[in-house]
């Protein structure tokens, strides 16, 4: 639109070049016409003239409105820029000291404003006169892989009836953007931000998939990795080249000195797979700064102008329609020198100035933090509410948890864990999951675990041989990811279908194994589903897909055991979703039907009260929310066996929101891997 407009303009201006023309040309015309009078000729010039007059004030009148629009348009701008100038400027000048560079973005900004569509100003403006848009009850996300769920976004588009199908309203496209084949950490080594990996299709296609979701009411995330470039981006390659430039986009040394004094206080992200955080370039003579693999470039966001075009790559990004925006790797973009080079505070200036700019450039863009680390350090991402940072963050700890809980069928640590997030202010917003594209780090509350006799190191090893299925009556599947050897930590690598026994139970041809296991993924996602703020399915769980081992033949892919659970969508399956008596439909129709229920019961909106509910039986959870008078109490039985939730809630009558029935909610039977949702009815 931001180009039709640019036309119109420029047409307006041709129009006006040839009415004055045109008007000179007449006025010629009629002097020389004193000469010659002719009625015929007279007639036909009165006739042009007045054709031109009209046309003159066709055009003004055209160029009046345009101008109009352009005024009211310009106002949008001046308005949010205005607000938020004063603190944008303190940030910017705090960090970089650099007027001309401050100077450069606010220019950039109004491009970007210009150049963004009337269709996504008008999104913008309806989600300004509604911030809390997102934090209703309708919300429900899946994270798919665009060439494994459908060769390519032509095909996602093809393929939005199906997400329909699945009640998903935000889908996040896994990273997409050009990459090299093997050096590309499942695209999150990028090596241009303004092309689409050609396998996947163009920026048009992006385009026309986003406005498409638009007009089923979808949002689209996708991946804004601004902690490195890939070594095969263009500023590397200069880098490379000995541009100094270029070069201090990146951290290069040219003698270990300084990287090891980093590597003192700098943990490892991959251990095994990718030791280390500095790379050593021999054809340049110089260390570059690696925190994840060689091939990704730490950039350095001292330098104004990464942090400038890095900006620009992002709004270029927001402009093609994107909803929402993962920050990844976020606590990583800002190094120091004695520090452990994480959630440093500079990080939080860029994130809150991040935030500022969408909010003058493209309002409904939602800033989704990617901080996997403890609680503590999760929630400053939110910001405050006067200065707020990322609109929403992962809700980490919680998803281990979960897993740890499942492994060990007690649910304290998880009760513990979720009062936390409760207690938190309202405002924010989780985004609950229980597997994402990542490994399952063990990310626990080991302080607590301590007191119960359990230790670090051992609790590990517990859960990672649990889910491998090699401890405790475990019916996993799944591999470890980058164990080191050193400190005897792993994490863990697996879908949830395998994880809560699903595979086995194919496996085995073990019917009674089988519908356990379903009975626990449904379970899994009911608790899920009950926790505040939005639920995000990851790809293939709505049809129990399981672990897939093929990535172990492809030599890109088989040192990095994450590509377990980034299987091909298995299309042949997903059309057995209608008959209830496969693995599929019964996976599909019970998520189904929780998923409409989440849709319609105000107690799941974000901002609902919600508290955990004693039950006196290690193996039952109990959840409750309320809003605006509904109240809905959730029961979740962890373990195999059925048990009882010493409840005594006799504050009114229950019914069974899935099957109807009314409910006492006290000494309540849940059974094995099963839950209840009850909704208080007077
Ligand atoms: C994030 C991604 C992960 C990737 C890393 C490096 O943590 O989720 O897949 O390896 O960033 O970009």
């Amino acid at each position: 639109m931001g180009s039709r407009s640019t036309r119109k303009k420029k047409k307006a201006v041709a129009r006006r070049a040839a009415a004055e023309n045109l008007k000179v040309q007449t006025k010629q015309e009629a002097e020389e016409q004193t000469v010659q009078v002719d009625p015929e000729v007279m007639d036909s010039e009165a006739q042009a003239e007045e054709e031109t007059r009209a046309e003159a004030a066709e055009v003004q009148a055209e160029e009046e409105t345009d101008s109009q629009n352009q005024d009211k348009r310009d106002r949008v701008f001046v308005r949010r820029f205005e607000k938020h100038l004063d603190e944008l400027k303190w940030l910017y000048i705090e960090l970089y000291e650099n007027d001309s560079m401050f100077a450069e973005l606010c220019d950039n900004l109004y491009r970007f404003y210009e150049e963004r569509n009337k269709e996504l100003k008008g999104i913008d403006s309806a989600r300004e006169a509604d911030p809390n848009w997102y934090k209703s009850n309708d919300m429900l996300g899946m994270m798919l892989y665009i060439d494994n769920f459908a060769g390519n976004m032509k095909g996602v588009q093809e393929k939005l009836d199906y997400l329909e199908k699945c009640n998903v309203n935000y889908i996040h496209l896994m990273p997409f953007l050009d990459t090299v084949e093997g050096r590309s950490d499942g695209g999150y080594a990028v090596a241009d931000f303004r092309k689409v990996q050609e396998k996947l299709g163009t920026m048009e296609d992006l385009e026309d998939l986003t406005a498409a979701c638009h007009k089923k009411n979808m949002n689209v995330c996708m991946d804004f990795v601004m902690n490195h470039t890939s070594q095969d981006h263009e500023w590397a390659k200069r880098a490379r080249q000995g541009d100094g430039e270029y070069m201090s986009r990146y951290f290069f040394f040219n003698n270990d000195t300084i990287p090891k004094m980093y590597e003192q206080t700098v943990p490892q992200v991959f251990p095994t797979t990718a030791p280390g955080n500095f790379t050593w370039l021999p054809d340049v003579g110089h260390f570059v700064m690696t925190s994840f693999y060689p091939y990704q470039w730490d950039l350095n966001y001292k330098n104004p102008r990464v942090f400038n075009e890095m900006m620009y790559n992002f709004l270029y990004l927001a402009n093609k329609g994107i909803d929402i925006i993962r920050i990844d790797a976020v606590p990583y973009i800002w190094k120091e020198l004695g520090t452990q080079c994480r959630n440093l505070k500079q990080v939080h200036t860029i994130v809150r100035m991040m935030r500022i700019i969408s909010e003058i450039v493209c309002p409904s863009v939602l800033l989704l933090g990617e901080v996997v680390m403890e609680p503590e350090k999760v929630v400053p991402y939110f910001g405050t509410v006067e200065k707020p940072e990322c609109h929403m963050l992962y809700n980490v700890t919680t998803m281990a948890t979960t897993w740890h809980t499942v492994a060990t069928r007690d649910v304290s640590l998880l009760k513990k864990q979720l009062d936390i997030v409760n207690g938190l202010p309202k405002e924010y917003v989780f985004l609950n999951y229980l597997r994402c594209h990542d490994d399952i780090g063990w990310g626990l509350d080991y302080g607590t675990l301590m007191t119960e006799g359990k230790g670090e190191r051992s609790h590990k090893q517990y859960l990672n041989d649990y889910f491998q299925g090699i401890a405790g009556e475990s019916n996993s599947r799944g591999e470890l990811y980058n164990a080191d050897p050193v400190s005897g930590d792993a994490r863990f690598c697996a879908t949830t279908a395998s994880m809560c026994g699903i595979e086995k139970a194919g496996f085995e041809q073990d019917a009674a194994a089988m519908e356990r296991a379903i009975r626990f993924d449904v379970t899994l996602h009911a608790y899920m589903f009950m926790q505040s703020g939005i639920p995000v399915l990851y790809s293939g769980d709505e049809i129990a897909q399981v672990n897939d081992y093929t990535y172990k033949e492809d030599s890109n892919k088989a040192d990095d055991s994450r590509y377990i659970h980034r299987g091909r969508m298995n299309w042949e399956n997903a059309a057995k979703t209608n008959d209830p008596s496969t693995v599929e439909g019964k996976i599909f129709g019970s998520l189904g039907k929780l998923e409409k229920i989440r849709k319609s019961e105000k107690a799941f909106v974000s901002y609902a009260d919600s508290w955990t509910i004693d039950t006196w039986d290690a193996g039952i959870l109990g959840m409750g929310r309320y809003y605006d008078g509904d109240k809905i109490i959730g029961f979740f039985n962890f373990s195999e066996n059925d048990r009882i939730a010493w409840v005594n809630e006799t504050d009114g009558i229950y019914e069974d929101i899935l099957t109807g029935q009314i409910v006492q909610p006290v000494a309540l039977n849940v059974p094995a891997y099963g839950f209840y949702y009850l909704k208080k009815i007077n």
